[in-house]
């Protein structure tokens, strides 16, 4: 593999544990609101980062491409509302997609068109990911820290699942 290509994907690796572990610090810290359903949304969303980590580590492996752990990064441990908390998580998300469109323009660049195919599935994933913190953000700002709005959404929160995109049923949905 290009060599270039391997140490984007290793940074990329790096960087979906650091969204899981924003993610899991916003998770205790929903928890520590008493807000279960939102806290419990968070960890569905840890998981879903770590499965992302352990997708692009499975690819460079199947391709024979070296792994490289480094140090991640600290996360923030509170926010100044739940609300504040959410929108951080969606600028968060933007980063990532800015992320996955620069890997696909390098391996454009070094004609590695099987990582730029592999990078689609992430890109195209980036879609759900902005949209679902965004509408959650944008309900928080209308409520305008309204406990019953809060209550509500705390229990639709709750019901969030969590489908391994590593499974091999999920697999061959894409
Ligand atoms: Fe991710
Ligand atoms: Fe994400």
């Amino acid at each position: 593999m290009n060599s270039k290509v391997v140490k984007a994907l290793n940074e990329q690796i790096n960087f979906e544990l650091y969204s899981a572990y924003i993610y899991m610090s916003m998770s205790a810290y929903l928890k520590a609101l008493n807000l279960p359903g939102f806290a419990h949304w968070m960890e569905v969303q840890t998981k879903e980062e770590l499965a992302h980590a352990l997708k692009i580590h499975n690819y460079l492996i199947e391709r024979g491409g070296e792994i490289v752990f480094k140090a991640i990064k600290e996360p923030p441990q509170k926010w100044e509302s739940p609300m504040a908390a959410f929108k951080h998580a969606y600028d968060h998300e933007q980063i990532v997609t800015s992320r996955f469109e620069e890997i696909i323009d390098l391996a454009l660049k070094e004609k590695d068109h099987t990582t730029n195919i592999q990078m689609q599935w992430f890109l195209n994933e980036q879609i759900e990911e902005e949209a679902n913190v965004l509408s959650i953000y944008q309900q928080l700002k209308m409520a305008n820290n309204a406990p019953q709005v809060i209550f509500m959404l705390d229990r639709e929160l709750a019901q969030r699942v969590f489908v391994d995109p590593n499974a091999p049923a999920a697999n061959q949905a894409n």
